[in-house]
């Protein structure tokens, strides 16, 4: 019998990480100059194409932005999914994508309108809608489940099922009222990669119980072994129905101010998407639009951006080692750190851990339950971890890594 994942609704803080991080430093001098590890935000150099593409596209905000972005754009979109992975055939750039403006929005808004699709349809009046969240997740996932009015359930991941929601485990209750399953690959924090056969299952699900896809590939560039991240997209094969990839420009080129990316995948759930979208979501202004056209038509800087997160992760291998149950992560940009040691005194490990890195060494750090709720048993079981994010230049990295052995140790 497979053990239930619906766990009861605990009390949760559900703010933003670092508005609890904000707080639980607030008051507190740093010990050395302030530096940030905290926000997933690429600090490498932005591709040096952006400025002259602006320059040229200055124009467009004269113009309110189509909700669905440019033709030109979601081409584009279209163009590097087909050359990035194996599809069956190429996505149809007019039906089967859709502008973002950044991936978290379109994570957030897309749970509104799988909540009106699928829930009409397939529950009693009775029944809660539910979304399945991995633990733990990107903040967006929970919100948008709860502004849908869906019980965000939190299915636990452990290290022994690489990270990932353990999809035998779900009760098929719970599935029959679920309308959307988020699955992130590479995962924040803790980089594990969802495997084909993964993904593949994870639809298969979702299909069967009339529910969606959300697949969160934002990390997708950001590998640090040889093998690319499979994609929703060439999971699903010639038919998109109910998979969803959503992508952006953030990560992959290092340009999180853009506030640019996409959704691509099934064309019946995205024409209800860009309805939905004309009246309430933010459009991606063009000009922002032909960067990011350029952008995903250069690979040269996102190998570069790879190789330099490599190199970032050799100097942690040497420098952390085994401790703090270090693990070079499949992808991402996170160093995923247990320091249950220095829980106590009413802090969690993850608390301590972080207090302590800003009180000695001004090093700012998210404690790892603020990026994870409670699940079955009613315990966070990432309270007792850190996240340290290796978004700076070498030299700036090698800072981060000193000061924060020196100040776990
Ligand atoms: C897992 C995950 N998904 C989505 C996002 C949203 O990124 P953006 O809106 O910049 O595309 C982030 C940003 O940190 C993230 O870590």
């Amino acid at each position: 019998m497979p053990a239930p994942v619906a766990a009861p609704a605990p009390v949760e803080d559900r703010r933003s990480p670092f508005i609890r991080l904000a707080e639980l430093i607030a008051g507190v001098e740093p010990g050395r100059p302030a530096l940030s590890a905290a926000v997933g935000e690429p600090q490498h150099a932005m591709p040096d194409f952006v400025g002259p593409v602006l320059q040229e596209a200055l124009p467009g905000f004269g113009r309110y932005p189509r909700a669905e972005g440019t033709p030109t754009f979601r081409a584009a979109a279209a163009r590097w999914l087909d050359q990035r992975y194996s599809l069956a055939r190429p996505v149809d750039a007019d039906r089967e994508v859709l502008a973002l403006n950044g991936s978290r929005e379109g994570l957030f808004s897309a749970a509104i309108v799988a909540r009106r699709l699928v829930a009409p349809r397939t529950l009693g009046k009775a029944e809660r809608p539910a979304m399945l969240l991995p633990n733990p997740f990107y903040a967006a996932y929970a919100a948008g489940a709860e502004a849908a009015g869906c019980e965000a359930v939190i299915v636990p991941t452990r290290k022994d099922s690489n990270w990932l929601p353990d999809l035998d485990a779900l009760d098929p209750a719970l599935l029959a009222r679920t309308v959307a399953l988020y699955i992130a690959s590479p995962a924040n924090p803790q980089g594990a990669i969802a495997s084909a056969d993964y993904l593949g299952r994870a639809l298969e699900l979702a299909r069967r119980h009339g529910a969606y896809l959300f697949s969160d590939e934002c990390y997708s560039e950001i590998y640090l072994g040889a093998q690319k991240p499979p994609g929703i997209l060439e999971v699903a094969g010639a038919d998109l129905s109910h998979a969803l990839a959503f992508n952006s420009l953030s990560k992959r080129s290092s340009l999180p101010g853009l506030r640019c990316g996409f959704v691509a995948g099934d064309p019946a759930f995205l024409k209800e998407f860009l309805a939905f979208r004309w009246v309430a979501a933010p459009q991606v202004p063009e000009p922002l639009q032909a960067v990011a056209v350029a952008a995903l038509g250069d690979e040269a800087h996102v190998t570069a951006s790879r190789d330099l997160y490599r190199a970032k992760f050799d100097m942690a291998d040497e420098m952390i080692g085994a401790r703090f149950g270090y693990e070079r992560p499949g992808g991402g940009f996170f160093l995923w750190l247990d320091v249950s040691h220095l829980a106590g005194g009413g802090l969690t490990g993850g608390e301590a851990a972080a207090l302590k890195l800003w009180r000695e060494q001004g090093l700012r750090t998210v404690p790892g339950g603020y990026l994870a709720r409670r699940d079955i048993g009613g315990t966070n079981p990432c309270e007792n971890w850190l996240r340290v994010a290796l978004v700076h230049d070498l030299p700036t990295s090698k800072e981060v890594l000193t000061r924060l052995v020196t100040g776990l140790a």
